[in-house]
């Protein structure tokens, strides 16, 4: 079993030198004093891994033994706890904590990827081998969600685990409506500030907060990671006239991810999609590149927690606060519970609870359309809320409904039903409300 500090100091090896491989060596080496006192001794790194052996990267690495392989640093006999900060789900850095996991050692990573589609791998190899994995930093980077749900909140049943998962997406949002941009105007711009990467699909299509959601999901509800099982919907499609449209019904758009348990059946409903939150939410005011994660739990009601979700020191900081864990030798369950359960999460909107939801409707602007619209929806029986119709270019209209909680399948067929309407010029957008 990997051991803590006990006496003496814990050594560590960090595998990658970017953005947080040198923010966790910059705090660990500005915050000693801190650190040595909260743990009781002293944490130092031994030796390093990345591609480049040469590049300055503005820390001091002349003490540090180099190692171009980083499965190598991470078998090394003064190595006690690799921090992995490459990422990916294979190659070089899940090949060094496969390693180091083998040899029986612990692993601090932020490597969301990873851990979200090959957590059971990892699960296994820490059960077989006896060392330890630390994930704090893979899931909202600052914010100490994994904690707050694993310690904090270890005395509870959780409902519902619902976050603002990625920063990229958050600004998008949040800069289409303070500004009236649109969507590919804003996301240019983060690509030159370096928000976004030059192939921002991991972010803008949801996959990194799916990952995010599959960590946090398990972690909630006592599984392994169940990445394959969440419904996946990103913010390319979204539209100004939605973001403002959003505002007028009181709502907010804001990219989520949500995990809760299944209506009616055994295991979890996971999904990452852009969802209206009601204004007086307090999610619904988390703005730019800031995160947060919402948690709904039996006793102790709603938690909400709001941070910097990636960037140098936040991520950084949540590296260090779990190798302070080990060297504490604070080791709790590996996703939370002592003998997880397979996650049974259910894709395509199974085990969804009835939902109020917004439609946008783009039509022929011609008399009558109100009515055919209208028809489709008493068929199905899908009641009206709110109804609102602007001129979109002088020959077609939006229609924006919002309309009462129904169950998916309803749903389901009144998009189909109004996509037949000849006076439909694209398929309507529906957006769940998140109540
Ligand atoms: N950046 C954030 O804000 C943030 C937040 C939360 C989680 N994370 C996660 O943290 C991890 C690292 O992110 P990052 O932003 O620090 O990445 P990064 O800036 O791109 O740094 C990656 C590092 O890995 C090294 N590397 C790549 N291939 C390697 C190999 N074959 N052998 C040894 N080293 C190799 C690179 O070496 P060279 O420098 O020599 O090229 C580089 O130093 C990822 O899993 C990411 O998802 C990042």
């Amino acid at each position: 079993m990997a051991k803590g500090l006990g006496s003496g100091e814990l050594r560590i090896g960090i595998a990658g030198l970017g953005t947080v491989g040198v923010g966790v060596l910059r705090l660990l080496t500005e915050n000693q004093v801190e650190i040595s006192a909260r743990t009781g001794g002293a944490l130092r790194v031994t030796a390093v891994s990345a591609r480049d052996a040469t590049r300055d990267r503005g820390v001091d690495l002349s003490v540090l033994a180099f190692e171009a392989d980083a499965a190598a640093l991470a078998a090394r006999d003064d190595v006690d706890v690799l921090v992995e900060v490459i990422g990916g789900t294979s190659g070089a850095g899940a090949d060094a904590v496969m390693a180091a996991l083998r040899a029986g050692k612990a692993v601090v990573t932020a490597n969301k990827a990873l851990v979200a589609e090959r957590g059971a791998e990892l699960a296994a190899l820490v059960a077989e081998h006896g060392g330890a994995l630390y994930f704090e930093a893979a899931v909202a980077g600052g914010i100490p969600a994994i904690k707050g749900l694993r310690e904090g909140l270890a005395a509870n049943r959780v409902k519902s685990v619902a976050g603002i998962l990625n920063g990229t997406c958050n600004f998008i949002l949040t800069k289409m409506r303070a500004e009236r941009r649109a969507f590919d105007d804003v996301l240019a711009e983060a690509q030159a500030l370096g928000y976004a990467e030059a192939d921002p699909s991991f972010d803008i299509d949801g996959v990194d907060a799916a990952h995010k959601l599959a960590i946090l999901s398990a972690v909630a509800f006592g599984g392994v990671p169940d990445f394959g099982a969440i419904d996946l919907r990103g913010i390319r499609d979204v539209t100004l006239e939605d973001i403002e449209m959003a505002a007028e019904f009181d709502f907010s758009l804001k990219l989520l991810g949500v995990a809760k348990p299944r209506v009616g059946g055994p295991g979890v409903r996971q999904y990452v999609a852009p969802v209206m939150v009601p204004l007086d939410n307090p999610i619904a005011s988390v703005e730019d590149s800031f995160n947060a994660v919402v948690v709904q739990a039996d006793p102790v009601d709603e938690i909400m927690m709001r941070g910097r979700g990636a960037g140098e020191g936040p991520t950084a900081s949540a590296v260090v606060a779990d190798i302070i864990d080990f060297a504490r030798g604070i080791n709790p369950p590996l996703f939370g519970h002592s003998t997880p359960v397979a996650a049974s999460g259910a894709a395509s909107g199974e085990g969804a609870a009835e939902e109020r939801r917004f439609w946008r409707l783009l039509v022929d602007d011609r008399p009558g359309v109100i009515a055919e619209v209208s028809q489709v929806l008493s068929e199905q029986g899908l009641s009206v809320e709110k109804i609102l119709q602007t001129d979109a270019d002088g020959s077609r209209a939006h229609i924006f409904i919002l309309t009462h909680a129904a169950p998916r399948s309803i749903a389901d067929k009144v998009a189909s039903a109004l996509d037949g309407l000849s006076c439909m010029v694209e398929q309507p957008a529906v957006y769940s409300i998140e109540d």
